[in-house]
């Protein structure tokens, strides 16, 4: 799984889907910061979150995650910003 910002919340490349449901309200709530760049995430689901946020604590311990068939990726993908 990438990271391309290492953890700066700029973008989705780290996004995981928690499969149960149980384990995703365990998390804390995710950030407004997180919910904005999750909206630009593939395949959101209701348990999205990025995993970069995801602190790993004891009663995480046995959480399930699935990675999204792809994702968004500007330095990887050819994107070239456009000057304004
Ligand atoms: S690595 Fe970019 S938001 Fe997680």
């Amino acid at each position: 799984m990438p990271g391309a910002c290492e953890g700066s919340l700029a973008c989705s490349t780290c996004h995981v889907i928690v499969t149960d449901m149980e384990y995703y309200n365990k998390l804390e709530d995710p950030t407004d910061e997180e919910n904005d760049m999750l909206d630009l995430a593939f395949g959101l689901t209701e348990t999205s979150r990025l995993g970069c946020q995801v602190i790993a604590k004891p009663e995480l311990n046995g959480m399930r995650i699935a990675l999204p068939a792809a994702t968004r990726n500007f330095a990887v993908d050819g994107y070239v910003p456009k000057p304004h």
